[in-house]
């Protein structure tokens, strides 16, 4: 992808050459992943592998490399958008997506110990949009983000990346890191909107395998 502007912490545009392409074949790159992937169960709230902060990921080789193909085969079994490593029970900091961005273009790919980049206010547009996740089952309820985000850093091989995010997509971006730090959109929500939550998870049978809480 060409180089686009995006803002420092203190609101200063600046020009970042990092953003990775992940619109290229995303169809052809996703399904070469869940191939070669097995799909895993999902965990569900309540697993305390949900509820802490995962590990960096300091190893990049095969094992990791599995993992993301994993990751690919289990959100498409599941029918997600986003798939963080805590959500099949890895305690490890890296989330895989396959998601439509503000224009309908479908973004790919995986990212290893991401950080959200701090918006300048002008950026901090929010949307209400209704959000759900595979780890709280039949569940949807409306909560307020930015429509637009940037997450730092790495790849399967290690390597410095960014990705930037607009409309659904910068949603799926600031849900899945927000996973890896041991939080659920849940959270996020009021007490009301989060009990009424987990009464639809509650009321429902998840459509995908789950891993059932000791
Ligand atoms: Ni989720």
């Amino acid at each position: 992808m060409a180089q686009q502007p995006v803002f420092d912490q203190d609101g200063e545009q600046r020009v970042d050459d990092a953003f990775i392409d992940d619109t290229t074949d995303a169809a052809e790159r996703e399904a070469a992943h869940r191939e070669r992937g097995t799909s895993r169960p999902i965990t569900v709230v309540g697993n305390p592998v949900l509820h802490k902060e995962c590990k960096d990921v300091t190893e990049f080789g095969d094992e990791l490399a599995q993992l993301i193909d994993d990751m690919f085969a289990s959100q498409r079994t599941a029918e997600g958008v986003g798939l963080a490593a805590n959500q099949v029970g890895v305690d490890l900091k890296v989330f895989v997506y396959d998601c439509p961005d503000d224009d309908g273009v479908r973004h790919t790919g995986a990212i290893c110990n991401p950080v959200l980049d701090e918006l300048p206010p002008e950026r901090r547009i929010l949307d209400d949009s209704n959000e759900g996740c595979l780890s709280v089952p039949g569940a949807y309820a409306p909560l307020a983000r930015p429509d637009y985000a940037v997450v730092r850093g790495q790849d399967a091989q290690g390597n410095p990346i960014a990705i930037e995010g607009t409309g659904y997509f910068a949603r799926c971006l600031q849900h899945e890191t927000d996973h890896l730090y041991g939080y659920l959109y849940i959270d996020r929500l009021s007490k009301r909107d989060r009990k009424d939550a987990l009464r639809q998870m509650a009321e429902g049978e998840p459509r995908y395998p789950v891993v059932a809480n000791a």
